[in-house]
């Protein structure tokens, strides 16, 4: 409802997209103004997920989907008004409503305080690691969207500089007090960036850019992982310059690949090889499809003293070709990109898993390790494991599972979200 206030609109210009916001403020308090905002009302009936912690309203369950911009603050009520906080609207996306959990109106002290309790997080999570593994949170997943209450924003740190992504038209609107309350939690930035150049945005009615938000961003960076060296380079890598969820599951292999020949298929900046090669991995190789890729695993290789061998292929069009010429590894891991998007895709992409760890399976000498990685978030863990293991009925193998892993812990899981689970792991030794 829009009541006792002055409408202020708020023209916000981002990179040439212009969101425009209404804030409705009243005067009543003299320290700050406080807005009252659009209240948007859940059906009867439809509360039960968020009354449970979920923090999305979709758009069939809202009694009626008001015009305003996307991006608008308005305050989530169920049928009989009782309120659910604050969170983002966004009419032309299904989730309609994301909820930020404050009563407050969103403003830089709140942005401050999550990112402060994000950051006290990973120092009490990834900090007191034994001296081999990464012993701060240089290199980080700082904030976690949802999952840190903070829909729709992603900021990984690699020292002094950040990386953001923004994946929600009401963090968007909010951008430039993202920028102040991160320069407020971490005084000595010397600069960040955002990676919006995802095609997830699209969903949200967002641009694609990619823009140097505060100070410079080198061509490359030296970071550090689990002890592994890394020259990461934000600007043109994927995603937000590395891949910081497979860290737990990277040592992991680490401590296991001692004289293994180890093919890192999928390798991305050379991960999970580089942590093969400095637990004693006799033989390394690794695939992707992209030349920038291989040209960091190159880098990454020479900065840490290893020899790895860089193929640039299709993995199961390599995985055919090899297993017809009979080329065998101990190991072979198989972290490849999310195959399914959304919940129709999953039967294509089971076929896609299941395709690369056949092929990958019958390649492995007695004993071999099979590792097993998907980051779709539509394909459940017990759905992945049980495709794998069909494969494995078919190709007459038995599969022993040694281990599993999800995303590490600066990637929490919210239980009352399912939607921030997405990263499965397996380990199984072929017999
Ligand atoms: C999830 S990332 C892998 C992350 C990596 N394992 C790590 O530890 O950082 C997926 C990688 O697969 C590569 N890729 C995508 N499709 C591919 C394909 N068909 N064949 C080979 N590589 C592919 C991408 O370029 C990307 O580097």
């Amino acid at each position: 409802m829009l009541t006792d206030a002055r409408v202020m609109f708020a023209h916000v210009q981002i990179t040439g997209f212009v969101i425009l916001f209404p804030y409705i403020c009243s005067l009543k308090n003299n320290r700050k103004h406080t807005m009252e905002i659009y209240k948007v009302s859940l059906k009867k009936n439809c509360d039960t997920r968020i009354k449970f912690g979920h923090l999305w309203a979709f758009s069939n369950e809202l009694a009626e989907l008001p015009k305003l911009p996307a991006g608008t603050i308005v305050e989530l009520c169920d049928f009989a008004g009782k309120s659910y906080g604050h969170g983002f609207y966004n009419p032309s996306s299904l989730i309609s409503v994301r909820l930020l959990k404050t009563f407050d109106v969103p403003d830089k002290a709140l942005f401050v305080k999550r990112i402060g309790e994000a950051r006290h997080l990973r120092e009490a999570v990834l900090g007191n690691m034994t001296s081999e593994r990464s012993q701060s949170i240089d290199m980080c997943r700082l904030v976690f969207s949802e999952s840190d209450l903070l829909p729709g924003l992603i900021i990984d740190k690699y020292g002094d500089y950040f990386a953001v992504q923004i994946l929600s038209a009401g963090i968007e609107a909010m951008k430039a007090i993202v920028v102040e309350a991160l320069l407020e939690v971490f005084p000595n930035t010397k600069g960040i960036i955002e990676k919006n150049d995802t095609k997830l945005r699209e969903i949200e009615g967002l641009p694609m850019t990619s823009d140097i938000l505060f100070g410079e961003i080198p061509d490359t960076i030296i970071s550090q992982e689990n002890g592994v060296k890394l020259e990461l380079s934000l600007k043109d890598g994927q995603k937000t310059g590395y891949f910081l969820d497979q860290r737990n599951n990277r040592y992991f292999i680490r401590s296991i690949a001692k004289d293994l020949s180890v093919l890192d298929c999928y390798t991305n900046q050379g991960g999970f090889a580089l942590n093969a090669g400095l637990g004693g991995a006799r033989k390394l190789a690794a695939i992707d499809c992209s030349e920038v890729a291989l040209n960091a695993v190159r880098a990454n290789a020479k900065l840490n003293n290893l020899e790895i061998e860089t193929i640039k292929a299709d993995v199961a069009d390599y995985l055919t070709k090899a297993g017809e010429r009979g080329e065998k590894w101990d190991m072979i891991i198989l972290d490849p990109p999310a195959f399914a998007k959304n919940r129709k895709s999953v039967p294509k992409a089971k076929a896609a898993y299941g395709k690369i760890n056949r092929l990958a399976m019958k390649m492995l000498n007695e004993n071999g390790y099979l590792i097993a990685s998907s980051c779709s978030h539509h394909v459940f863990e017990d759905v992945f494991r049980e495709t794998i293991y069909r494969e494995a009925c078919k190709a007459g193998k038995q599969l022993k599972q040694i281990f599993r892993g999800t995303q590490a812990p600066d990637h929490p899981i919210l239980l009352s979200l399912p939607e921030t689970q997405y990263l499965k792991f397996f380990v199984f030794q072929v017999v």
